[in-house]
């Protein structure tokens, strides 16, 4: 019953602590500075494994034996077909807006899938079906997205090359062209840095959506929609933008200053769990440095620098550069368009987002929290005479 009518109710804005649900999927640590995907460490999975043994733990639960991984990649390879019928739709989906908007397309291709495939509510499922549904949308994402990108171009889709992995498939299927080991191996690393990363704002809308019992399509869509949004995975352009328009090294503290000055947020830097070093900073700071790029030691210099001036516009909130500050390089470095930064990111998490909905599918309740009213007291409604002379 939503009884709480009490504008001295305590709330927690931003739902910060709040905890929602037990899970086993992964743990963000924000004072060690560490997250786990469940029983492993992260880095050390980024640092040994290959996405699709991720994929397996987040999924399944489970790191693979060869024979399990060699069974899950035969699995996958079945799936990556896009639907004809939406293939047929994907050139006018391409031609809409202004501008290429990498994280609508996926939004608009993840409910198309769901549509054309006649996915039900999620109610009822059994789990293998869905877990079907989430590996389909995991390989045909990556398919859609690369197709809408060249479409828009005025370019042929290219399909995936089944004797490359999925990180050089995404980069084939943009450009026609098999990618550097090198480029292929550090995207696989970026897509493996961040599958999952706990009750992000876009795990948290997914798991409210599907917790209704839509389908999965739609929870996904929900998810991305999140996802877009600067303050979470819009980020990354951001950065490139605001590295182009300090342009060099001379104007980084000026820059920074002028922006704190006026109140305004320093893209790629803060979090709201890591009070900490952010751990994948330090990967993708080293894959920067690995794949070389023009911006590289201005990036370094903007990340010292504002440490130094956040500490003195924000005493106390140790903020530091989050993942978003080298993914931007990173991604570049391997050849991906600034346009396709964030949907990039949007691909990898699609991973985590999936073993949450899974998990979520396993005695599931309908998400609902209450509100604290803090209008005044119930009055009569007014009749249309007096509403008429207070109303104008
Ligand atoms: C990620 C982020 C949304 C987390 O925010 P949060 O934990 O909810 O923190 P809040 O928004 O409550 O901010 C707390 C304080 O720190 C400031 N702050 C946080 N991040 C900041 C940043 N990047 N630049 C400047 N100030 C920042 C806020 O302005 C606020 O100041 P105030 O208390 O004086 O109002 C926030 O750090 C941010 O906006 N970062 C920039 C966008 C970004 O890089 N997003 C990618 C995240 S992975």
């Amino acid at each position: 019953m939503e009884a709480v009518s009490d504008a001295h109710a305590p709330v927690v804005y931003g739902l910060n602590d709040i905890i929602l649900c037990h899970t086993s999927i992964s743990h963000v640590d924000g004072h060690l500075g560490q997250y786990r995907y469940r029983d492993y460490d992260a880095i050390d999975l980024v640092n040994n494994c290959a996405l699709e043994e991720v994929w397996c733990l987040l999924v399944d639960g489970e790191l693979p034996s060869p024979a399990r991984r060699a069974r899950f990649a035969d699995e996958l390879a079945e799936l990556n077909t896009v639907p004809p019928a939406l293939a047929g739709l994907l050139p006018a989906v391409a031609r809409l807006g202004e501008r290429p908007d990498g994280i609508g397309w996926l939004q608009t291709s993840v409910l198309l899938l769901a549509r054309s495939l006649d996915w039900p509510s999620v109610l009822g499922l059994e789990r293998a079906a869905l877990r079907h549904q989430v590996l389909r949308t995991l390989v045909t994402a990556p398919v859609m997205l690369a197709a809408l990108h060249r479409l828009r171009q005025g370019l042929e889709p290219v399909p995936p090359d089944p004797a490359l992995g999925h990180a050089a498939n995404l980069l084939y299927m943009l450009t026609g062209e098999a990618p550097p080991r090198a480029h292929a191996r550090a995207l696989e690393q970026y897509l493996m840095l961040t599958a999952e990363h706990g009750m992000a704002a876009s795990t948290f809308a997914g798991r409210v959506i599907f917790s209704t019992g839509a389908d999965l399509g739609s929870a996904l869509a929900g998810a991305l929609g999140a996802m877009g949004g600067p303050l979470h995975g819009g980020a990354p352009t951001l950065v490139l933008d605001m590295l182009d328009e300090i342009g060099s090294p001379e104007h980084v503290e000026p820059w920074l200053r002028d922006r704190l000055v006026k109140d305004e947020r320093i893209m790629g830097f803060g979090h709201r769990i890591y009070r900490a070093v952010d751990p994948r900073v330090e990967v993708l700071r080293r894959l920067a440095g690995d794949l070389g790029g023009a911006r590289l030691d201005l990036a370094r210099q903007v990340e010292r620098q504002a440490a130094a001036l956040l500490d003195e516009a924000k005493p106390g909130r140790t903020l530091r550069a989050n993942v978003e500050l080298y993914t931007a390089l990173v991604l570049e470095a391997v050849g991906l368009p600034r346009s396709l930064f964030s949907a990039t990111f949007a691909l990898a998490r699609l991973a985590g987002w999936s073993a949450h909905l899974l998990e979520q599918h396993t005695g599931n309740r309908l998400i609902r929290p209450v509100t604290a009213f803090a209008g005044g007291p119930t009055v009569p409604v007014p009749s249309p005479a007096e509403r008429g002379s207070t109303n104008g």
